[in-house]
């Protein structure tokens, strides 16, 4: 079935947005807040919000779409992307598998169960640390000024930064990050120090956006690397599809085939509860709602899309 034309869509969202959010707002009861790094404890569980941009820029808000937050595991889909900009396909494809894992997100069984121990792919913590590793620059402070200025292209948002203090947390007690990255550097993954390369992992993860900053940069994913406001091709087309694929695959984790059944779209979810999305060709969404299911993506905002989903029929299938 062809896409409803995209006036009808809009007048629809105007109409119904508050509505949907309200109802989805309900299931923020069933998850929990991350608390596995203190800081993002602090959140509020029953936050949610969303921002959906169309490709002139013009955005629907609604919610708490204002409530700032860390990108977390989204930041994983652009920093593939730039390893990818900076190596090539062969050298990211030396270092982490295509398959998904259905294990979760920071599960280290397969690495040792599974020759040759390279992470199945790139948005498990194992697979993005590897990544990290792969960002061009001369020292860890250069790769994440790359990194940084990258984003910040993609989202057409200077200012964006690293939120310290969840850098900090996240530094200080990522046990099982720090065990991925060693059991990594033994199996020949990492050429970097595992010091260097994690202080690279989580300050991506630590970079602070809100709804809007998601949605513009999920529109340029959506245009196949084409930031179509701007009229300026941000990304080779050939590395948008490559992080489409992953999204598809394993962006929601180990639900990522219950989210494809019910929601049909490429997503990359964080334990932010944030939740990047995009209907191809037409817009970005860009959802926060810190309550997490046990997969450790947002209660509320997978339910939102779900409703959004059947709503516009937006199902890629
Ligand atoms: O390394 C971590 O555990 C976090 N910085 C990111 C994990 C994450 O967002 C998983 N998402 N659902």
């Amino acid at each position: 079935m062809p896409l409803q034309p995209h006036d009808e869509t809009w007048k629809t969202l105007h109409t119904h947005i508050d509505e949907w959010v309200a109802v989805s707002k309900t299931h923020t009861l069933e998850g929990h807040v991350a608390s596995y790094i203190p800081e993002l404890a602090n959140a509020s569980g029953d936050i949610l919000g969303i921002c959906l941009m169309d490709s002139e820029g013009q955005t629907i808000l609604s919610g708490d779409s204002n409530f700032r937050f860390t990108l977390q595991s989204i930041s994983k889909v652009f920093s593939l992307i730039l390893a990818l900009m900076d190596n090539g396909e062969d050298v990211v494809f030396s270092k982490v598998g295509m398959e998904p894992t259905g294990d979760d997100f920071n599960s280290m069984l397969k690495l040792e169960l599974i020759e040759p121990g390279i992470p199945f792919n790139p948005l498990i913590n194992a697979g993005a640390i590897a990544i990290s590793s792969l960002i061009a620059g001369q020292s860890p402070d250069e790769q994440i000024e790359r990194i940084l200025h990258f984003f910040r292209d993609i989202a057409n948002n200077p200012s964006l930064s690293v939120n310290q203090n969840v850098f900090k947390s996240e530094s200080d007690t990522a046990h099982r990050n720090r065990s991925l990255a060693y059991f990594l550097k033994d199996n020949g993954v990492l050429d970097q120090e595992v010091d260097d390369v994690l202080r690279v992992y989580f300050s991506h993860c630590s970079i602070e956006v809100d709804c809007t900053d998601l949605a513009r940069m999920a529109l340029v994913l959506a245009h196949n690397g084409v930031d179509p406001i701007r009229k300026q091709r941000l990304i080779p087309r050939r590395f948008v599809q490559i992080a489409k694929t992953f999204m598809f695959t394993c962006g929601m984790y180990n639900a990522s085939g219950e989210f494809a059944l019910n929601v049909g779209l490429p997503a990359k979810s964080g334990v932010s509860g944030s939740i990047l999305t995009m209907v191809p060709g037409q817009y970005g969404i860009g959802i926060v709602g810190p309550a997490l299911n046990r997969k450790g993506n947002s209660t509320a905002g997978v339910h939102l899309l779900g409703i959004l989903s059947q709503e516009f029929d937006w199902s890629m299938f």
